[in-house]
């Protein structure tokens, strides 16, 4: 019988370890042969040995000689006797990369191949000890046709290679750094190089190698310069040095995810590496900077320092997300980054947490791996690790990091490892801590404030963590609450004194860790209005009454950005329900009084453009319902669409106004620079467009001037995207020329090609549906390709009118798609299928048409563990 689910509680320590691994690739056009010595050490002498692998295996040997007393079955080699003392297993398989279409394992692309090995394809390519706490050095000798095959890519350095006589060469290469099976790669093929050099802080100079299809070699600039700027930052601000001669990034078009960080040969999805600002946009540019930055930075938490079992997949992603987060902040703006982060945990996360495949940061179980590279592992797990750096500040962060890289270099470890690394560098107990490795659920603060008469202002804080499907009952958690206090009546920050300290200070970090605290700020002696959660400090819902006019305070006076936007997401929150509850007792749309005024002062604000574009924006239905009962989608969205109509229709001229103002503010930039990505030139673009929705929305007409105009005004893929999602929902046929002439203009450019199907399927037109069905068989579209099915399919699932739509038409087709892609790629048909995981909260009619389908996709013959385990947790 396969084992079908995975315990963190079963964890065994590897039976035998392997010093050294020799991989021999001989690749053929049809298939290719795999031989793997492995140089292998007994830690229990006389345990069987246990091998993972799917590949088809020709042979076995033992020091020499052909083993056949093996049995294979389940994914398993075993070996019931093999020596007690090191021997060297050598194991000879056939693959086909050509027909693999999951994009796991060794598979081709273009006529290349590439791998993908992360968690578990590693076993597809051959018979190996398949887990991450087998570490081992790699030695890697490829042959292959010389002119199909000019470059041929492994980790580590290249140390031989030659030509034989049948047109074929060969190549060896060697890691020096052991490592899991999960980060090797190969790239075979004909790519273009581009190539620079980096000095690191201790003077060696590394080389940088960016591989892509020769049509593509204009577009790794970027790139190239991001890889730079990560390197020095992870040098002056975590201390950390690359450790190679050599740092390759090869791009390629078919990948089931963002990028992998392969010891010193990450492999990336074209979509984070290629960017020009013809074709990319300005938060493509952010996306590559920051995907670059995360794959680097994986290089120590990860590839130094890696994980011992995945149920810690958390230990490296939670940490190098933050890291990255920090990273962009440092180079971009710590406000707006930080706001980005959250927005995004809202609109992800949340709902993950609060739904059927709820899980902890560090999972207890799991079915299918690939399952769990999840919001809550990334997102949550880069929180987590914040709220270490927020207890103990930057120094001790940093005293923590070096402790845990003198403990662990070379090592695979656990979640509790770091954290020990943290408490002891800093005399800091950690302790309860680690609830939120343990624990699901977004936890909520019910806080209330009083001014006594004494002038102290009392906190309290109430803490509950939600039940989720892994677990009922859950303990109070230990987490930062950063606070500050302003003047009700001026604005400004009112000191206070904490009853362990002397000094007066104006914010503070509360250490909260039970059900119900009480908190004493000494000497505030005024009404004040308290700003809390500053900087989002944890991860948890927070509720404090504020009055309308109290956040109106915080958002205009507030020193902390997150808490600005987040007074401003508070009163878009209470408009759109107060429309809610309008539209469904059929009663007229309240004024929104104190929300317009609010709305009028973000638009005069003397901020930043990037800042003032968040502030204008409104909170997305996801977010909206992540935490309700017997949702109506279509009725949420038309609470949502009736509150954006009346802004735009309000401030139609306020728009019309600040659209020139960033126009000429970007063109006075313009004549400076030549076109490129900045992020104040980003901040005054994403404003630009952000006034071109409403003045589009006030004013549908106006899209025959937005047609005339467009040829002068698309100077870049920013305003191109801009203008094209502004006109995106209109009804005139001019909509439709401007999707077709785009589509024409860049009908060679496979990742504008995306921009353009995520266009048709996100459009609120009666139309989409058909237009939906044409996009399927145009040419340029094909299902195997992750890229695109995201763009289309993923889009078509965040289209609240349409997925939802009252007959179930939507849900029908996404499951007829997650049945179809099944079959080929598990990965991709899986992360489709968790659209359905609002199910159980929706209102009766469509949970039913919901449930129906799921149903249908449970019954398909053959489904894949993959969506097998999503749906199973959709439908308990
Ligand atoms: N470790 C990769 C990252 O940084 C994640 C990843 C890339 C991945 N490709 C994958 C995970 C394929 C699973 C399958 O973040
Ligand atoms: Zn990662």
């Amino acid at each position: 019988m396969t084992q079908t689910v995975h315990y963190l509680k079963d964890y065994q320590a590897p039976a035998y370890s392997v010093a050294n691994t020799d991989l021999y690739f001989d690749i053929h056009d049809r298939y290719m042969v795999v031989r793997a010595d492995l140089h292998i050490q007994p830690q229990q002498p006389g345990a069987p040995l246990v091998l993972d692998g799917s590949a088809e295996l020709l042979s076995v040997n033992i020091n020499g000689t052909e083993v056949e007393d093996y049995t294979l079955a389940d994914e398993k080699l075993v070996l019931a006797q093999v020596p007690s003392e090191p021997f060297t297993l050598s194991v000879e398989t056939l693959i086909r990369p050509s027909e693999n279409k999951s994009l796991m394992g060794l598979y081709a692309s273009g006529g290349n191949l590439f791998t993908q090995c992360e968690p578990e394809g590693f076993r597809k390519i051959t018979f190996y000890p398949d887990r991450p706490d087998v570490m081992s050095v790699f030695t890697v000798t490829i042959t292959a046709d010389a002119a199909r095959y000019p470059v041929m890519l492994s980790n580590g350095n290249k140390v031989d290679g030659g030509t034989l006589s049948d047109g074929r060469h060969w190549v060896k290469w060697a890691d020096p750094f052991a490592k899991p099976s999960y980060l090797f790669a190969l790239v075979a093929g004909d790519l273009s190089l581009t190539r620079d050099t980096f000095t690191t802080a201790s003077g060696r100079e590394v080389a940088i190698e960016f591989y892509t299809r020769a049509e593509d070699a204009g577009k790794v600039d970027f790139a190239v310069q991001s890889l730079k700027h990560a390197m020095k930052w992870d040098e002056t601000r975590f201390g950390l040095e690359y450790d190679l001669d050599i740092y390759m990034v090869v791009a390629v078009g078919d990948f089931n995810m963002g990028a992998m960080e392969n010891k010193g040969l990450n492999i990336f999805n074209t979509k984070y590496v290629l960017a020009d600002s013809r074709t990319a946009t300005d938060a493509d540019f952010a996306g590559i900077e920051s995907v670059i930055a995360h794959e680097y930075f994986h290089n120590w938490t990860g590839n130094r320092v890696t994980c011992r079992d995945w149920f810690q997949l958390s230990l490296k992603e939670g940490l190098t997300v933050f890291r990255d987060q920090e990273f962009s902040a440092d180079r971009i703006d710590h406000g707006t980054c930080r706001i980005d982060n959250v927005a995004m945990l809202r609109q992800h996360q949340f709902p993950e947490d609060a739904g059927p495949t709820a899980h902890p940061v560090r999972p207890a179980f799991y079915e299918e791996m690939n399952n769990f590279y999840t919001m809550t592992v990334y997102e949550k797990g880069a929180e987590v690790v914040r709220m270490y750096h927020t207890f103990l500040g930057e120094a001790g962060f940093q005293k923590g990091m070096k402790l845990y890289f003198e403990r662990h270099d070379g090592q695979a470890v656990t979640c509790d490892d770091f954290r020990a690394a943290m408490a002891d560098a800093n005399g800091f107990d950690f302790s309860r801590f680690a609830l939120w490795y343990s624990q699901a659920g977004t936890p909520v603060l019910d806080v209330t404030g009083r001014l006594k008469d004494n002038g102290d202002y009392v906190l309290n804080v109430k803490q509950t963590v939600p039940p989720t499907p892994d677990m009922a009952d859950k303990q109070p958690m230990m987490m930062p609450l950063k606070i500050a206090l302003f003047d009700a009546q001026t604005g400004r920050p009112v000191a206070f004194r904490r009853p362990e300290s002397d000094t007066a200070q104006t914010e503070a970090v509360l250490a909260v860790t039970q059900a119900e605290q009480e908190f004493v700020l000494h000497g505030v002696g005024v009404p004040v209005v308290p700003s809390l959660l500053r900087g989002f400090s944890a991860p948890v819902h927070l509720n404090y009454d504020y009055s309308d006019e109290e956040l109106s305070v915080l958002l205009s006076a507030d020193t902390d950005p997150f808490a600005r936007w987040e007074a401003g997401q508070t009163l878009y929150r209470r408009a759109i329900a107060a429309n809610e509850a309008a539209l469904r007792e059929g009663r007229p749309l309240p004024q929104h009084a104190t929300l317009l005024k609010a709305f009028e002062y973000v638009l005069d604000a003397d901020i930043s453009a990037g800042f003032k574009a968040m502030l204008l924006q409104v909170p997305p239905e996801t977010e909206l319902w992540a935490d309700g009962e017997n949702i109506d989608p279509l009725l949420v969205h038309r609470a949502r669409e009736a509150l954006l109509d009346k802004l735009a229709v309000q401030f139609k001229q306020h728009f019309m106004a600040l659209n020139e103002q960033s126009a000429a503010k970007e063109q006075a930039a313009d004549e400076a620079v030549r076109y490129e990505y900045s992020p104040e030139l980003a901040g005054w673009r994403s404003l630009r467009n952000i006034c071109r929705a409403f003045v589009l929305r006030a004013d549908p007409d106006h899209i025959r001037v937005v047609a005339e105009r467009y040829a002068a005004m698309v100077k870049n893929m920013t305003h191109e995207w801009g203008i094209l999602s502004a006109v995106n929902h209109n009804p005139h046929d001019t909509r439709n020329q401007l999707l077709a002439a785009f589509a024409e203009k860049f009908s060679e450019d496979a990742l504008v090609m995306d921009k353009y199907f995520a266009l048709i399927a996100s459009s609120h037109r009666n139309d989409t549906p058909e237009q939906i069905q044409t996009a399927l068989a145009h040419p340029k579209f094909s299902l195997e390709n992750p890229n695109k099915a995201r763009a289309l399919l993923g889009a078509f699932t965040r289209n609240v009118p349409h997925f939802h739509a009252q007959d179930g038409s939507g849900y029908a087709f996404i499951a007829a798609k997650v049945m179809e892609i099944d079959r080929f790629n598990p990965q991709v048909a899986s992360r489709l299928v968790q659209a359905f995981n609002i199910c159980n909260k929706l209102e009766p009619t469509r949970r039913e048409l919901m449930k129906a389908q799921l149903q249908q996709i449970q019954q398909q013959s053959g489904l894949s563990k993959d969506v097998s385990e999503i749906v199973g947790k959709i439908l308990a």
